[in-house]
């Protein structure tokens, strides 16, 4: 059952809008420079410029938000990046909504499944195996092991005790561990469940785990950040450049000189420090050329050893809802071993289209969900066989005694493809447990000789535990923020 949470309470007052200072005129002389507009820079440059520090933010693209991407549709929005607050406690993202009066709705995410000849799957087995299955990924385990194996040994044992017949209907046990194996890759944003650890520090917050932005969109978050949102007066201390994207930081151990941030068109900025922001993925492809001095060593192995995976969506929009049932949130596609064998080599990538899904932004629009090397492929496919490919899979599964209707548009993601985020997010690989102190090492700031911090890091890779998620790349722009005002605390008494 879906509740739609009218989250107003007392305290509705535009709650951090507060009055700013302009220190000084003339804003060109910057203490702070923020590297990326994303979830964790919008937080650092919000609560830097809050407690009147001078912030210059650059932003690569053209549009604040990096991984969250609301797109408006007819009257509703869609996300083609974030779509979902992760658990409500403690959750500074949930708060900042709940502060300001945003109408947040509680996604039911339990998955109703159709087989490849379009009747209905035992969709009751299906969530109870699936529910088994996401419990066991979140038992924080103490053995390195591919999640593949694990989840696949549980899988078996709670069929063999529970439902025994099951396991003689053999397509139905390996095509449902195929499904499975996508539901990961769609958590992970792995290519296959097996590259991913069983020993991993993620954690769950409490609370509700799927809560949409409904028709607000995810991009209200920055709206509210940066006190846009509601008619906000905005931040006066902060100045953003969007198209603006930084090819070099160059800071000096010396205490007396600035760190100095160039952009690809010329402009050469100074401040007394600069966060930096860019995905792991944008680390990984241009660190050595990005910053001068090089990385510390052990920042660089942490580039090297995390990873960060592929999760694209594709939407189709219809002219109204036509597909069977308006609830739960997610069709889940089953196949039939006889009907994977009837395709086409080429049509492979197909199996790995794992779910429908209705977003609670839009209601004429499905969300097709894919992950790893077939996100990758989707991304660059050419639009007219993406769409004719993808209708048919539709059409299977959910079109047997429903009249399809054709879609009026379709919008995909291309989150590996972008260069400024060259993948969707990290998750802990098989390595990761030999490298504990990683996520921590990407996220230590490099101070100079005098011990003051002059190049720090936020970003969703940078949290060991909540890493991943919207929640938690906000918790690290705060993380690095407050690191600044405590320093500045000390040092400019
Ligand atoms: C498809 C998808 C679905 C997701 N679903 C969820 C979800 O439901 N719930 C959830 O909590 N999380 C979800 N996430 C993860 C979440 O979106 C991210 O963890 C979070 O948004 C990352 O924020 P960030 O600030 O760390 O990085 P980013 O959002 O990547 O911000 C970094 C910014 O830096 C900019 N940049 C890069 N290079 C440069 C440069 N050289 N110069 C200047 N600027 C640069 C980028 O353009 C970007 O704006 C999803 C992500 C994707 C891709
Ligand atoms: C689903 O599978 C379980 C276990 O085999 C069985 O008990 C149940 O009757 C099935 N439900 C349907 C609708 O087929
Ligand atoms: C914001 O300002 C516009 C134009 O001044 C006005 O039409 C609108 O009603 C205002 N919105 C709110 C929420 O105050």
């Amino acid at each position: 059952m879906q509740a739609v949470l009218v989250l107003c309470a007392l305290i509705c007052a535009r709650a951090e809008a507060t009055t700013y200072q302009n220190v000084r005129s003339g804003m060109t002389d910057y203490e702070t420079i923020v590297v990326g507009m994303g979830a964790a820079g919008t937080t650092a440059a919000a609560t830097l410029a809050q407690a009147g520090v001078r912030v210059l933010a650059l932003e690569a693209m053209d549009r604040v938000g990096g991984r969250v991407h609301t797109v408006p549709f007819g009257d509703g929005v869609v996300e083609m990046g974030a779509e979902w607050i992760h658990g409500t406690s403690p959750s500074r993202t949930y708060d900042l909504a709940i502060k300001n009066c945003v109408k947040l709705v509680e996604q039911d995410i339990s998955i109703e499944v159709f087989n490849s000849d379009g009747t209905k799957a035992n969709s009751s087995l299906i969530n109870e195996l699936m529910n088994q299955a996401m419990g066991a990924v979140n038992e924080q385990l103490d053995v390195n092991e591919p999640l593949g194996k694990f989840l696949t040994r549980k899988v078996m044992e709670h069929l063999k005790e529970h439902y025994p017949h099951v396991l003689e209907d053999r397509d139905f046990v390996t095509e449902f561990l195929n499904l499975l194996d996508l539901v990961i890759g769609n958590y992970e944003a792995s290519n296959s469940w097996n590259d991913v650890t069983t020993k991993s520090q993620y954690q769950e917050l409490d609370g509700h785990q799927h809560v949409s932005w409904g028709t607000n969109g995810y991009n209200t978050l920055f709206d509210i950040l940066l006190n846009r949102y509601n008619n906000g007066s905005g931040l006066p201390s902060l100045t953003l450049k969007l198209n603006s994207e930084v090819t070099n930081i160059l800071y000096s151990d010396d205490p007396k000189r600035r760190v100095s941030v160039t952009t690809a068109e010329g402009s050469v900025y100074t401040a007394e420090n600069v966060i930096v922001t860019v995905s792991l993925g944008v680390l990984k492809a241009r660190h050595k050329q990005l910053f001068d001095p090089k990385l510390p060593e052990p920042k660089q192995t942490a580039i090297d050893k995390l990873s960060i995976g592929v999760m694209d969506k594709i939407v189709f929009f219809f002219e109204r809802p036509w597909w069977p049932i308006i609830e739960p949130a997610f069709f889940g596609f089953l196949w039939k071993g006889e009907d994977k064998r009837e395709l086409p080599d080429e049509d492979y990538w197909l199996f790995r289209v794992f779910a429908a899904s209705t977003p609670k932004g839009c209601r004429n629009a499905l969300t097709l969900w894919t992950s790893g090397d077939v996100g990758k492929m989707v991304e660059t496919m050419p639009v007219d066989v993406l769409r004719n490919k993808l209708m048919g899979l539709i059409k299977r599964f959910l079109g047997k005694g429903v009249e399809v209707p054709d879609p009026i548009a379709m919008t995909r993601s291309r989150w590996f493809n972008n260069p400024y985020t060259r993948g969707s997010y990290t998750y802990d690989n098989l390595f990761t447990p030999q490298y504990p102190t990683a996520r921590a090492d990407l996220g230590a700031p490099i101070t100079d000789s005098a011990g003051n911090p002059r190049v720090l890091f936020a970003g969703e890779a940078t949290d060991a535990h909540h890493f991943s998620t919207v929640h938690g790349a906000t918790d690290t722009g705060h993380r690095e923020a407050t690191r600044l005002l405590e320093w500045r605390l000390k040092s400019h008494l």
